[in-house]
């Protein structure tokens, strides 16, 4: 049973308006993307996990990570790193530079360059340590909530997930998200639904479902696991308006359509633009094009002239060239 009330607690108190939140996904969740998002989104949405051994040296390469937007609240800081006595000051840093609503700390990832230094899943084999994380995070978050994000476990072998959301709770932590795999799973397979709704029934604290929500199906899935809130990446990614279909009980494919689609394409260029770390924008920015184009017809052949042009009016003009011969139809991205 949840102890917390949803007066007491700010993850629920956050869920009570839709009880969604956009995950951390490095490489995407920028201030720009953050932006766009959150045209179709009020609730909580994460950076990209931020390390904080970086954060303690205070290197540019990762102060870029703290960067804001001009609507971005609420914002869940994300930090990664394995040492307990880094934290306090990395949290301080945090603080001392901008104003989350809440801090979470990866315990999930499962990228060999993150596990190499036991960061991320790999931190899933050592609950000691997470317990020692959590208390020195904790020590410095003042008010600041604090969450954990986690999978299954290591592997089939190791599934550990309700001994670490108990050491959560008893370290102070006030909600955890719960991605529905294990670590050797990685991305593969179905969500393991059946885990997660174990976890929400024994757990004293919030737990947010994570994994493979795109649609009202997969949503309704995880819903019906009992968990507090969802938390949405790739499908986020794909298609930044899902909480609004969602919240709407529609599925995003087919949600906008061509013309309201050109649009969001513009408005993500000129997003990027505004928060463009040098003239990489236009790169950045035809990623998401070609995402969100996905599935409208002929776009699959459009991709290599997008990806291989490299000057912003030739953009605008292919793109315009293209909406404007297709018709005003609502976008299938399941068709691709
Ligand atoms: C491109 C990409 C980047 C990711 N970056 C992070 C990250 O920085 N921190 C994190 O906790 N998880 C990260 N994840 C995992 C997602 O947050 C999420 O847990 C996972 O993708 C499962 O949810 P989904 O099926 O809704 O995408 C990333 C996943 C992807 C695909």
């Amino acid at each position: 049973m949840t102890e917390h009330s949803t007066s007491t607690n700010s993850y629920l108190e956050m869920l009570k308006n839709s009880p969604m939140f956009g995950a951390p996904l490095a490489g995407v969740s920028t201030p720009s993307f953050r932006k766009v998002v959150r045209l179709f989104f009020n609730g909580l949405i994460f950076t990209e996990m931020v390390s904080v051994e970086g954060l303690i040296r205070k290197g540019s390469g990762t102060m870029v990570f703290l960067r804001t937007n001009d609507s971005d609240d609420p914002l869940g800081v994300q930090l990664f790193g394995s040492k307990h006595e880094s934290y306090p000051d990395a949290v301080k840093v945090v603080l001392d530079t901008i104003t989350p609503a809440v801090i979470d700390i990866n315990m999930g990832c499962p990228v060999k360059k993150v596990i190499k230094t036991n960061s991320g899943a790999a931190m899933l084999r050592d609950e000691a340590n997470i317990a020692k994380v959590v208390r020195a995070a904790k020590s410095a978050c003042g008010n600041v909530p604090l969450s954990i994000k986690i999978r299954l476990g290591w592997d089939a072998d190791s599934i550990n997930y309700n001994e670490i959301i108990k050491i959560a709770y008893e370290e102070g932590a006030s909600a955890v998200t719960l991605h529905g795999r294990t670590k050797a799973e990685g991305f593969g397979g179905q969500v393991h639904y059946d885990m997660i709704a174990d976890a929400k029934s024994r757990a004293k604290l919030p737990i947010i479902g994570n994994g493979d929500i795109i649609d009202m199906e997969t949503y309704n899935n995880m819903l019906n696991t009992g968990i507090d809130g969802v938390m949405i990446g790739r499908g986020m990614m794909k298609q930044p308006w899902i909480f609004k279909a969602l919240a709407d009980c529609k599925d995003p494919d087919g949600y906008l359509d061509t013309r309201n689609l050109k649009d969001l394409i513009f408005t993500i260029m000129d997003y990027e633009m505004q928060n463009a770390r040098g003239s990489r924008y236009l790169d950045v920015s035809k990623k998401y094009i070609v995402w969100l184009m996905k599935g409208l017809p002929g776009a699959a052949s459009l991709r290599n002239s997008v990806y291989e042009c490299g000057d912003r009016q030739k953009l605008d003009d292919m793109l315009e060239n293209y909406f404007s011969s297709i018709k005003d139809i609502p976008t299938d991205q399941s068709s691709e």
